[in-house]
């Protein structure tokens, strides 16, 4: 399994987590299962925004391994944003997922509407407060944003969950995150699903197929998945891979049994060219309330 990664909150989170975006509820349900009865997994990361929250709600509900023994992230949708409506937002996540606590609360983006944004980030520290969520954070926050809640004062985000793949390292956000005790999570850590980009200049994922990736693969007999996943795991990050096939959830959690040599890691830095498979945040507003 996993090691942990202690948290600013002083709670601890598995380095390695399985995502479940883009899945309907009954696929959730299974991916879920599959992965906390038989693969190994103890760390979820869903969102209200992926409508699938009731899916591993029912999973959880229906699997041996007790709640206590799960790290569970969701995140607050952007139409949520203000004080009012994401303690709601909130309370209807908890309901969605059948339980009365999560881990880590997450905003999802950060839209463009800094001072909605920090009466945002006052809800979930309340929510901090009485204890429902273990632990709060942000996704997509650039260094400005991160340095909102600094200049703030009070609680700072757990995490910062952003897109990260060997494409798009994230070195600016990595070094303000660790100057400030705040772990950078992962998403896309695979390069995203293999169809489409979906953000305005994104493009298609070509990282499972990559030649400098499938190279080193064959060298350690791994897949270009494991040794992707590697690659996070190896640089401190938290990472989430997404799937819902029972021999790849398995496969993307079997990565302790080897290393990427320097000799790797310096041939994947090659790969860093910027390229995004989802929108930059500045580009994205979707679902901001008026
Ligand atoms: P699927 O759910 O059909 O398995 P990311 O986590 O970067 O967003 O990307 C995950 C994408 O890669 C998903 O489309 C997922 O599809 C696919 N995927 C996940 N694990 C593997 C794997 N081990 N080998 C090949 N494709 C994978």
């Amino acid at each position: 399994t996993a090691p942990d990664i202690t948290l600013n909150s002083g709670t601890t989170i598995p380095q390695l987590g399985l995502g479940v975006w883009q899945a309907t509820n009954d696929e959730t349900e299974r991916a879920v299962r599959s992965a906390l009865d038989d693969a190994g997994y103890r760390h979820i990361d869903t969102a209200a925004a992926y409508g699938n929250e009731e899916g591993v709600g029912r999973a959880l509900a229906g699997s041996p391994v007790p709640r206590e023994d799960v790290f569970l992230t969701t995140k607050l949708w952007n139409s949520d944003q203000g004080y009012e409506p994401a303690l709601k937002a909130f309370d209807a996540s908890l309901q969605r997922l059948g339980t009365d606590y999560v881990d880590l609360y997450l905003i999802h983006w950060p839209l463009q509407n800094d001072e909605r944004l920090l009466r945002t980030w006052d809800a979930l520290e309340k929510i901090a407060e009485s204890g429902r969520a273990k632990a709060i954070g942000v996704c997509n926050f650039e260094p400005r944003h991160l340095q909102l809640l600094v200049d703030r004062g009070g609680m700072l985000p757990a995490v910062d969950q952003v897109e990260l793949h060997p494409h798009l390292p994230q070195h600016a956000i990595r070094s303000f995150a660790a100057d400030h005790g705040i772990a950078v999570e992962s998403w896309s850590p695979l390069g995203g699903t293999s169809n489409s980009g979906w953000g305005p200049n994104s493009k298609p994922n070509t990282l499972l197929v990559d030649p400098i990736i499938t190279r080193i693969a064959d060298r350690h007999s791994k897949s270009a998945a494991q040794v992707l996943i590697r690659w996070h795991l190896q640089n401190g990050l938290i990472v989430i891979p997404k799937s819902v096939h029972e021999d790849r959830i398995a496969q993307n959690i079997d990565v302790f049994d080897f290393e990427l040599t320097d000799l790797d890691i310096s041939e994947i830095e090659t790969l860093d060219d910027g390229t995004r498979v989802g929108a930059h945040p500045d580009e994205l507003n979707i679902g901001a309330p008026d």
